[in-house]
């Protein structure tokens, strides 16, 4: 079992463990010892990773996940937020639904989030021209629509936890509405649960994201922002891959720990992690802030 650990550049620590993540959360995190935990796991749905196999029987697929989120209710604090991203497929629509009713006798779905990768707008009054942003994965055929989102489910143990909703807000287009309710004294307002962030545009898949399902590094660091930086000392994601929300943990200088089972992807992680830690002006060059 390879391990890393090093320190960010605001002193924040940063774990990552090449190991299973079940067996990793159980030796390694003690009860209620993380606040956030943001994730992506493998969906089903027959993705080629490296090493993991992504088409389990359905029925043991999903006892796996009811396992691992078991397990995160047990490190998670009472006052924790466990944001799962999932998607499915064109021709297995149900996955995210499967997972949420096997999730659902052991968490509160506090908020459901749509991650919006691609978006088309018509021109209208507002809207200048005919525009289209973002990318997806374009489905053949006349039976399906090319998939743009997946989800993100916010589970909560009580699903009355406190949010920084204006850390991800976004200005009012009518400024009219400033001062109009009790809560709107500035310019910025909840930006709702539809969440626009698009994958960068890249030139060479093996060498700008040489993984086959990873999130943009604004996606955990969206979340985190709206469980609350100032709440948050530790996040975990136990499905590491390029180790996105390890990068999302380093920008926002808080503690990460990580889990990956394949060495390839582990390395790559780690490579991502220091290049990040040693060189934080390319890093903001590189993916802008929100
Ligand atoms: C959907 S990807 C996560 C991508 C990640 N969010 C990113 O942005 O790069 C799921 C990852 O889980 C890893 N994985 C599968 N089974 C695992 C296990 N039992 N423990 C730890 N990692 C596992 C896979 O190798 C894969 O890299």
């Amino acid at each position: 079992m390879i391990s890393w650990s090093g320190d960010g550049p605001s002193g924040a620590t940063i774990k990552i463990y090449c190991y299973d993540c079940l067996a990793g959360m159980r030796h390694y995190l003690q009860e209620h010892s993380i606040d956030v935990v943001v994730t992506s796991p493998p969906y089903n749905i027959g993705v080629a990773y490296a090493s993991y196999i992504d088409n389990q029987p359905k029925d043991k697929f999903l006892s796996w996940l009811a396992e691992i989120a078991l397990e995160i209710k047990r490190i998670l604090t009472n006052e924790g937020s466990f944001f799962l991203n999932v998607g499915g497929k064109p021709s297995d629509p149900w996955v995210p639904f499967d997972i949420l009713q096997k999730l659902r006798k052991h968490f509160v779905l506090q908020n459901v989030i749509h991650w919006i990768k691609s978006i088309a707008l018509s021109k209208d009054r507002e809207v200048f021209c005919n525009v289209s942003y973002g990318h997806y994965k374009p489905i053949g055929g006349q039976r399906f629509l090319n998939d743009c989102h997946e989800y993100i489910f916010h589970f909560t143990n009580s699903g009355k936890v406190k949010l920084d909703r204006l850390a991800i807000g976004v200005p009012y287009q009518d400024k009219s509405n400033i001062g109009r309710w009790k809560a709107a004294v500035k310019d910025k307002r909840c930006r709702g649960n539809t969440w626009f962030i698009p994958y960068e545009t890249i030139q060479s898949r093996e060498r700008d994201r040489p993984h086959p399902s990873s999130f943009p590094v604004k996606l955990p660091e969206m979340c985190i922002k709206l469980h609350g930086v100032s709440n948050t000392t530790t996040v975990l994601d136990p499905f590491l891959g390029l180790g996105s929300t390890a990068l999302a943990c380093l920008r926002l200088g808080i503690s990460f720990v990580g889990f990956e089972i394949d060495p390839h992807y582990f390395q790559l992680a780690l490579k991502r992690i220091q290049e990040f830690a040693n060189s934080r002006t390319l890093f903001w060059r590189e993916y802008g802030s929100l």
